[in-house]
């Protein structure tokens, strides 16, 4: 498996239909509701066991030059629990890194919460919930 950074057209198809696939299809949302408006300004990764088709994708962006987030993970649900989940949260880890942060946020999914606990992230406060039905937990990380 490897990590790479999506970077033509083709990729980005992939990589975005990957995400609305796992994270907004099941919710009957449409294609286009798994994008925001810091697409541009974010860092992509996706991970690839055959040649450039992503298993998993992950993105990261800055809230400020201390604090960067981690959005949209997800893992394709029959690769799921294979360690793909980890190498890109820590990929992305690396890149908040060099780009000078001291700490990382994330909204998790209820379900999601122990695969975040187990990177050391913890629960910070009650966050939002999407769609009326997934709640979400606010979660840290320091990098230093
Ligand atoms: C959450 C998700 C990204 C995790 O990715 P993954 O590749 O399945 O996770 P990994 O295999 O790297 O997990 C590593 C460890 O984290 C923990 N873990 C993973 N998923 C977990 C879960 N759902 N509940 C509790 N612990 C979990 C386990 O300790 C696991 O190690 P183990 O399998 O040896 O027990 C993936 O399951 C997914 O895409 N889920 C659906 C979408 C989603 O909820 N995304 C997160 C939105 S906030």
């Amino acid at each position: 498996m490897h990590i790479l950074t999506p970077e033509t057209a083709e990729d980005f198809e992939r990589y975005f239909a990957l995400r609305w696939r796992i994270l907004r299809q099941p919710w009957g949302q449409p294609l286009g509701s798994e994008r925001d408006t810091l697409e541009t300004q974010s860092w992509h990764r996706m991970a690839c066991v055959e040649e450039r088709i992503p298993v998993g994708v992950a993105r990261l962006h800055l809230n400020n030059p201390e604090q960067a987030q981690i959005r949209y993970m997800a893992v394709e649900h029959d690769r799921q629990r294979q360690g793909i989940g980890v190498a890109l949260a820590l990929e992305l880890e690396k890149v908040a890194r060099l780009l000078g942060a001291d700490e990382i946020v994330l909204h998790a999914r209820d379900d999601s919460i122990g695969f975040y606990e187990h990177l050391g992230y913890r629960v910070t406060a009650p966050a939002h919930t999407l769609y009326e039905t997934i709640r979400h937990s606010e979660m840290h990380k320091r990098l230093r």
